[in-house]
């Protein structure tokens, strides 16, 4: 008997080595190689009818306007204003997350559609289930519980629908691959076919893939180049709040985001996030301060919460939760230096409330004030709150979309807002309701929040 053919891929970067290796030398990850049979069956099946041949740019066929607007402002918004036909878009997050749940919703309730959901995952009737408690509005949706991706085009095929779903990547399988559903070659293999099935036709198709919080399943990483656009659903599964960000767009703005609500008939749209992640404030304590956070055009208000006390053991405790730890760590060493606050004997904790994560330079400020409210026990006032990034000199510098950020804290009832000196200058009108406070370096705001 012919020996099975097998190769060794990168569960990082999915580059492929005949010999197991401790280190891929593609991407310089340790011991991410893993074992895959190869395919003993070489007859590949085509989707192409007629041999490619280049054409004239001004030739090609081209349509802007042909996408369909779902039934869902925040899907719609982070796709770049509806799904592009013949697009595939990829949605990634870690299991139990809300994947199966936003698309299942997308599919019951677009009206006058034709929508195909196919699931690896669970059985027909568990679907109806999950379909029953969110509430049915587009009764016509078909549900395929099937994993051979061969099969599910040719259901496919005969239905023609307007939106075709796959729950998940890595269930699906093809049958030109021995391997089994969820190891790379499959994956990419099945996503490969998908995409070619969907320029083909002309359906667009959203694929599920699983990750986990460090990304080692094999999958959306590797996926990533084959697919038109990428979003990612996270979110603190502990928190009814989750946030669907685009990575990748090839039909629009790459920085969109949508908020949605997890309640216990599926998922509800946040409009106005940060009305939300407000709400429950508490005035007056000591620690928390609001950043005027923006998430890509959108702005986004957020609570910044910190705590600084003595360490008991001589062995300080970092931890953030929602924000860059090393940048916390830098902030602390600028407080330490630059206003003299003994940060090197507490303990320090940050979180951004509402389980949600910011990368955007902006909400240093509020951070460092957070921080330093906490170490002095002095309280910001709530109707304060703040938009710049701190230097490592303890200079207040400028951000941008600063108009938005305060127009947006002026609409929510902040009195107050403190933004850079730099900022200040540059602003084109001033005549908002809110105070605008200009800051150029940490002690100014000192002056302004603690006296
Ligand atoms: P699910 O969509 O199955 O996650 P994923 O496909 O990303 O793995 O959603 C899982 C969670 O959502 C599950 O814990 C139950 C919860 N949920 C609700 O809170 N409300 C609902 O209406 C539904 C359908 C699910
Ligand atoms: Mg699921």
């Amino acid at each position: 008997m012919a020996k099975t053919k097998t190769a060794f891929f990168c569960r990082n970067c999915g580059a492929k080595f005949a010999k197991w290796n401790g280190r891929c030398s593609s991407c310089g990850e340790w011991n991410t190689l893993d074992e895959e049979i190869l395919s003993t069956n070489t007859q590949k099946t085509k989707f192409r009818s007629e041999p490619s041949s280049a054409k004239r740019i001004k030739d090609v066929e081209f349509s802007p306007g042909k996408r369909i607007s779902l039934k869902n402002d925040e899907l719609n918004r982070v796709l770049g204003g509806g799904l592009v036909e013949g697009s595939v878009v990829l949605l990634g997050g870690e299991p139990g997350i809300g994947k199966s749940t936003l698309l299942l919703q997308m599919a019951i309730t677009l009206p006058n559609s034709n929508i195909l959901y196919v699931s690896g995952e669970e059985s027909e009737y568990q679907i109806r289930m999950r379909a029953e408690r969110i509430g049915i509005k587009n009764e016509s949706t078909y549900l395929l519980a099937e994993t051979e991706i061969e099969t599910i085009i040719n259901v496919s095929e005969k239905i023609k629908p307007d939106i075709l779903i796959l729950d998940s990547i890595q269930t699906m399988r093809t049958a030109k691959i021995d391997s089994s559903p969820g190891t790379i070659s499959q994956v990419r293999e099945c996503a490969s076919e998908i995409q070619q099935y969907s320029k083909l036709s002309g359906i667009p198709v959203f694929l599920i893939g699983h990750i986990t919080k460090d990304g080692t399943i094999a999958g959306p990483k590797i996926l990533e180049h084959i697919v038109d656009t990428v979003l990612q659903f996270e979110g603190d599964r502990h928190h009814g709040y989750r946030i669907l960000r685009t990575l990748k767009n090839r039909f629009g703005s790459a920085s969109e985001l949508g908020i949605f609500e997890m309640q216990s008939n599926g998922l509800r749209e946040v409009s106005n996030p940060s009305e939300i992640l407000l709400s429950d404030r508490e005035e007056g304590l000591p620690g928390t301060v609001v950043a005027a956070n923006m998430e890509g055009v959108r702005p986004l208000l957020l609570e910044i919460q910190a705590l600084v006390s003595p360490s008991p053991y001589g062995n300080p405790q970092r931890s953030a939760n929602g924000f860059d730890q090393r940048r916390m760590s830098m902030l602390l060493a600028v407080l330490e230096k630059r206003s003299g606050m003994k940060m090197g004997i507490n303990d320090v904790f940050l979180n951004v409330t509402g389980g949600i994560r910011v990368d955007d330079p902006a909400v240093d400020l509020a951070v460092a004030t957070a921080l330093a409210s906490s170490y002095h026990d002095i309280s910001v006032h709530s109707k304060i709150c703040m938009a710049a990034e701190v230097g490592l000199s303890g200079e207040i510098r400028p951000v941008n979309k600063i108009e938005q950020r305060i127009s947006e804290a002026d609409k929510l009832g902040f009195h107050t807002i403190i933004i850079s000196q730099n900022n200040f200058k540059g602003l084109s009108h001033k005549d908002f309701k809110i105070k605008i406070l200009p800051a150029s370096r940490l002690s100014d705001v000192w002056k302004q929040v603690f006296g």
